[in-house]
């Protein structure tokens, strides 16, 4: 299968920036920019914006997404969001095991795991995110650091589950650092995880995975990085927080 047949996702992953009011109002800036684009677009927004985010991109072509979701229905976990919620408010997506939650909150493989079941139960699309850190690249583990992470997020993900979901590439090194990999460091990790989707399922099934790159992408590197072959789009962090900058990242990425 080649590139052309996979679907680019842009996805904004806006973190814990903007209220709701701020929200729609940065919305309402990118509607009209990105309104021609021949990719998928996402605006992941915090849990509290969610609802305006829907209302605000109803009969558009932008989709929301969670930041986060729980992998029980309900019950005694304060401070955390059922897949149920999120869908009951038009909901999409969600960004599973971002690297700043492995990091600052303790979220495990195992958890990631749970997440990305629970989201596909609910029928959410979950994006579940990969990446080495900056040593982990120094010792030269990327592959088993990304293979290890592959195999057991998606541990008892059915071939038939996998068509709803979305691989995003963040090496830990480059997330709002400035430091982007270049594009074919991006490129040969990409097809190193589509390699791994295909020993754990099929060519056939790894080859319709939209595998995203994402760490300090913008709207200078977007076209380089979008062009290789195993690229498909990206996950945005600061950049997306910029209107005139996601849309061109949009751009890049309809070519
Ligand atoms: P960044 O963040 O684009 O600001 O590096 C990317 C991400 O964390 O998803």
């Amino acid at each position: 299968m080649d590139k052309a047949k996979r679907t680019a996702i842009i996805a904004g992953n806006w973190k814990m920036n903007k209220t709701p009011k701020e929200a729609v109002a940065l919305l309402n800036e990118i509607k009209p920019l990105v309104a021609d684009a021949d990719c998928e677009v996402i605006a992941c927004v915090p849990y509290v914006d969610l609802a305006a985010a829907v209302e605000a991109t109803a009969g558009t072509n932008i989709k929301v997404g969670a930041e986060n979701c729980h992998w029980a229905e309900s019950g005694a976990f304060t401070g955390e969001i059922s897949t149920g919620m999120l869908k009951e408010i038009g909901v999409e997506y969600v960004v599973l095991g971002h690297s700043e939650r492995r990091q600052y909150f303790g979220e495990t493989d195992e958890t990631v795991n749970k997440r990305t079941k629970a989201a596909l139960a609910a029928g959410l699309k979950p994006i579940v995110c990969v990446g080495e850190l900056l040593w982990e690249r120094e010792c030269n583990i990327t592959e088993e650091v990304i293979a290890r992470q592959i195999k057991l997020d998606l541990w008892d993900v059915t071939e038939e589950e996998l068509k709803n979901v979305v691989i995003a590439y963040e090496p830990v090194w480059a997330i709002g650092t400035g430091k982007t990999a270049t594009a074919d460091q991006a490129e040969e990790v990409c097809a190193f995880i589509r390699a791994q989707l295909a020993k754990l399922y099929t060519q056939e099934a790894a080859d319709g995975v939209t595998i995203q790159y994402g760490g300090s992408m913008n709207d200078k590197n977007a076209d380089e990085l979008v062009s290789k072959l195993n690229v498909d789009g990206g996950l945005i962090g600061g950049a997306s927080l910029v209107a005139e900058k996601f849309a061109a990242i949009v751009k890049a990425a309809s070519k």
